[in-house]
């Protein structure tokens, strides 16, 4: 029997392969479905264990899903270019740093869906792993395992199966099916998904595999990141090598010999896109010689050697159906535009943002106007024509709201900002918006803290702060709206498991005005602190490279407020409070016999290998110390590219002067 089990899955994987990744069946969907049953039937029939790869078992398991687990190496994003010069510039780019070697490009499309990471040993699919957040992906291994297109075992070549292989490729839904999921959704009372891309987001995240295994869900790999003992030279020989491992690569990547090959090969895709089934936002270049790659290597977001060429925003016309104005978090009525829904590019469009009273009476949009709506990539739709010679003259002027339109309390108007704000710190509108803001995924990363939860915690009064969030057990979550005991416990963990943020994370969630998420790692890397940090003049803050005296304002400001607040989370247990922070880390870890120690350096400019908060810390844990402003006593200055005043000021006092090349070669 067993040979014969073994027989029936090859069999079935043969047919899968033809079936989902070559899209060329050799036999009927019936026929499919009967060699499934006998499989299945056969495998409850003997003693011998199922293995995992066997084609029965795409759905199953139940690990949890959502483990954080780091990338072998990061899952970076690609840096965008919109028109034929910047592609030029990218080649002229490779060509310098690659000091005129010739080099090959390989154009793809650009698959609009979500990166995955996809592991295999031995042959054997055994993660797979969202990017998250390019250094740490998510758990995903189950929900993949549902995808017809991904292969739980590799097929035998003349190659041997290595024993470890990570590919990174694409999960994505086609168009045409996005309409049947969402009908599903609204009969089960859920909201539909805006576009196939969120859709596949949607379902690949789902702690029910069973539903992800009912989702169209599709899959092309893009990428051979790591593979052990094999050496390939270019990135076409790693793409046949996957393809015959059984890995669904797209058809359509493409070599060429010049930048103005690749140029023709995104022309032809600019209208013929549209007739694909599955949705691209552009074209993905990228140099074909490994070692050229290895060479060019990568900034800290970005690889060198790969460009995305993105399509043009697409446009449709529709309705202003009316203007509702909405409360941000810092107080700012934003107007909003809610339209007659409309579809573009793949997505239904129900409001756009006007952004202020200033764009509405700029662009002179009324209510009941016709107007173009555009939408490029990720970003939301904007109105960028008001059709005014269809006018009837039965459309109406917005009138902005004086008084705030979820407290009532009246608007301020300022001289100098054309925003217009309520005032009123305890406008409820306001206080969800920092919760929200505060738990986001770039701050404290509260997961399960959404906006229909907080909603009800701050209308029931639970939460009247972001401290007030520590305070909250599991007994009156569980009895919330859409929250179950299991949730509430969940949301409990995670909200515990925030307090362990670093400290610039903290900083960043308290919403201070002015202080996003670079200005908050600036002052943490001068003052180490929140506390050191409310204790600080204007005139100190305003010492840090790159800080004005609007943000210093705003953050004295904040902290002669907040201090109750402050004291609040300090009792609530964040660690930032108390654990050593990343700079005490360094102090910790300082290294004092190098070419950096006990001297003074300033950095300037931008560097393309790191941020100049990375290169403050190289020079900190090698014993330097980093200042803001040239002056005699200063060593080094180290110029990356548009460095200004401050290298014209180091000339000028006959300080030593580091390039970028130099600084890297001292490191
Ligand atoms: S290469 C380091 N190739 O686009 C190389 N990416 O905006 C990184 N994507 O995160 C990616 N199709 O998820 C590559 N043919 C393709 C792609 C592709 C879609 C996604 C990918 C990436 C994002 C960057």
């Amino acid at each position: 029997m067993q040979t014969q089990i073994d027989d029936l899955r090859a069999l079935i994987r043969h047919h899968e392969r033809k079936y989902y990744i070559e899209n060329l069946p050799e036999i009927s969907d019936a026929e499919f479905d009967r060699l499934m049953k006998q499989l299945e039937a056969l495998e409850a029939a003997s003693d011998a264990p199922i293995p995992p790869d066997s084609p029965t078992q795409r759905v199953g398991g139940g690990a949890v899903l959502g483990t954080r687990i780091p990338h072998r190496n990061p899952m970076l994003s690609l840096n965008n270019s919109y028109d034929e010069q910047e592609l030029n510039e990218f080649g002229e780019r490779v060509r310098r740093l690659l000091e005129d070697e010739p080099t090959e490009y390989v154009t793809e499309l650009k698959i609009d869906g979500l990166g995955v990471s996809l592991i295999y040993e031995n042959g054997v699919f055994t993660r797979g792993l969202t990017r998250g957040d390019g250094e740490y992906g998510e758990d995903i291994t189950d929900n993949l395992r549902t995808i017809r297109s991904v292969p739980l075992r590799l097929i035998e070549t003349d190659a041997e199966i290595p024993s470890v292989l990570e590919a990174r490729g694409e999960v994505f839904i086609p168009k045409h099916r996005l309409d049947d999921i969402n009908m599903q959704r609204e009969a089960e009372g859920e909201p539909p998904f805006a576009n196939p891309r969120n859709a596949a987001a949607g379902s690949l995240r789902l702690q029910d595999a069973s539903i992800t295994a009912s989702r169209p869900l599709d899959i092309f790999v893009y990428n051979l990141n790591y593979v052990e003992g094999i050496e390939f030279s270019t990135h076409t020989e790693s793409l046949e090598k996957m393809k015959r491992w059984g890995l669904k690569c797209n058809p359509y990547a493409t070599c060429h010999k010049s930048i103005d090959e690749v140029q023709h090969y995104y022309e032809q895709w600019v209208e013929k896109r549209h007739d694909l089934p599955y949705e691209t936002d552009g074209v993905v270049v990228k140099v074909n010689q490994l070692s050229q790659q290895h060479e060019l290597g990568a900034t800290s977001k970005y690889p060198r050697w790969a460009i995305a060429y993105k399509f043009n925003a697409q446009q449709a016309i529709t309705t202003v159906e009316k203007i509702e104005v909405q409360v941000g978090r810092t107080g700012a009525l934003t107007p909003v535009a809610i339209l007659k829904p409309v579809s573009l590019a793949g997505a239904t469009i129900t409001n756009a943002t006007l952004h202020n009273e200033q764009e509405i009476r700029s662009k002179d949009i009324r209510i009941g106007d016709r107007i173009v709506l555009e939408r490029a990539g990720d970003v939301i739709p904007k109105i960028v024509e008001v059709l005014t010679k269809e006018r009837t003259g039965n459309e109406t002027v917005f009138v902005f709201p004086d008084r705030c339109p979820v407290c009532g309390t009246p608007v301020e108007r300022s001289e100098e900002e054309v925003v217009v704000r309520c005032v009123n710190i305890s406008c409820v509108a306001q206080l969800k918006r920092r919760i929200a803001h505060y738990a986001s995924r770039n701050a404290l990363q509260i997961e399960g803290l959404g906006p229909a939860t907080i909603d009800q915690l701050v209308d029931k009064e639970l939460v009247r702060d972001v401290a007030d969030l520590y305070a909250l057990a599991v007994e009156p979550l569980s009895e919330l709206d859409r929250m179950g005991v299991p949730s509430a416990h969940n949301l409990v963990h995670q909200i515990k498991k925030s307090k362990t943020a670093p400290v610039e994370k903290v900083l960043f969630g308290l919403g201070i005005f002015h202080v996003g998420e670079t200005v908050a790692e600036l002052l943490i890397e001068r003052f180490l602190s929140l506390d050191a940090l409310s204790r600080a003049t204007p005139e100190d803050i305003e010492s840090v490279d790159g800080i004005g005296p609007q943000i210093a304002e705003s953050v004295v400001n904040f902290f002669s407020q907040n201090q109750p607040l402050i004291d609040k989370l300090r009792e609530s247990g964040l660690q930032c409070f108390t654990v050593t922070t990343d700079a005490t880390r360094i102090e910790a870890s300082v290294v004092t016999d190098t070419f950096f120690s006990g001297k003074t350096f300033v950095v300037t400019g931008s560097l393309e290998g790191m941020t100049r908060t990375e290169a403050s810390k190289e020079i900190k844990t090698r014993g330097g110390k980093v200042t803001s402003s040239v002056t005699s006593k200063t060593d080094y200055l180290i110029a990356g590219e548009g460095a200004g005043s401050k290298y014209t000021k180091a000339v000028e006092l006959d300080v030593p002067i580091l390039t970028e090349a130099d600084f890297f070669q001292k490191l």
